[in-house]
């Protein structure tokens, strides 16, 4: 094939993955407008457990800092006083119910209706931190690769991230309650066991993972890493 040739494919190539993604993200964007109307409600018997480790996972956190899937806006009421918040969500229905949690903060918040894939309203090298608790698991592999390329991208060097997700546990017990659950979490969040965040984090050529640890079973993976 011509050196030409070559290009133009490698651009099809690129076009394709772009337009799936899109496709896909649309697809999540959608399920979560619709999901936000009754979102706290049916998560409400984990949000009992989730709610215990909120106030730890964001109470250390200090600067700038870059909230990826902010939801119904659980995180938010936990921050210091001296953070600078941006909170991006991918459903405007479930941003409109984070801004109603921000109505009391006393820190610098801002909600942006934003895509973590792409963060196009988002300048590069500025975070101290990015966190996030259960955007990555709700994603397919592939566009999750493209997310954490904008962690990458949107973290000064030296910046930190620390995100929660969920994963399948080794435990048969607790393996045979998560492939009941599964089939109605990925109808109703998007959301599966199997997902690659930790091995597509130190793939990354410039995030480094520093610490990987569970909160709950080996189920609820913590990981947090640097900006290289
Ligand atoms: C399972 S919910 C978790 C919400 C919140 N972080 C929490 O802990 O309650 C996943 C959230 O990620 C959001 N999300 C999914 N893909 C996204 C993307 N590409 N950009 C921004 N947000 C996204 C969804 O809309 C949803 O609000």
């Amino acid at each position: 094939m011509p050196a030409n040739n070559n290009v133009s494919h490698e651009i099809n190539e690129i076009s394709k993955v772009n337009m799936k993604s899109h496709e896909k993200n649309l697809v999540l964007q959608t399920k979560y407008n619709v999901t936000a109307y009754f979102y706290d409600i049916l998560d409400y018997p984990w949000e009992r457990i989730y709610r215990k480790w909120r106030p730890t996972l964001v109470g250390d956190l200090r600067g700038k800092i870059l909230e990826a899937g902010v939801g119904t806006g659980r995180n938010l009421e936990f921050y210091h006083e001296d953070v600078e918040l941006v909170g991006i969500e991918l459903s405007k229905q479930m941003l409109s119910k984070a801004e109603k949690r921000i109505k009391k903060s006393r820190y610098k918040v801002r909600l942006i209706h934003e895509d973590a894939t792409v963060m196009q309203s988002i300048d590069s090298h500025q975070f101290d931190w990015i966190f996030s608790t259960f955007m990555c698991c709700v994603m397919s592999d592939e566009i999750q690769k493209l997310a954490i390329e904008q962690f990458g991208r949107v973290l000064k060097q030296g910046g930190r991230f620390r995100l929660l997700e969920i994963v399948y546990s080794k435990n048969k017990k607790i393996r045979k309650r998560q492939d009941f659950f599964t089939p109605f979490v990925e109808k109703i969040y998007g959301a599966r066991f199997d997902r690659d965040t930790l091995r597509h984090i130190e793939r990354s050529s410039n995030l480094k993972v520093t610490n990987t640890s569970f909160l709950k079973d080996d189920t609820y993976l913590l990981i947090e890493g640097i900006r290289v």
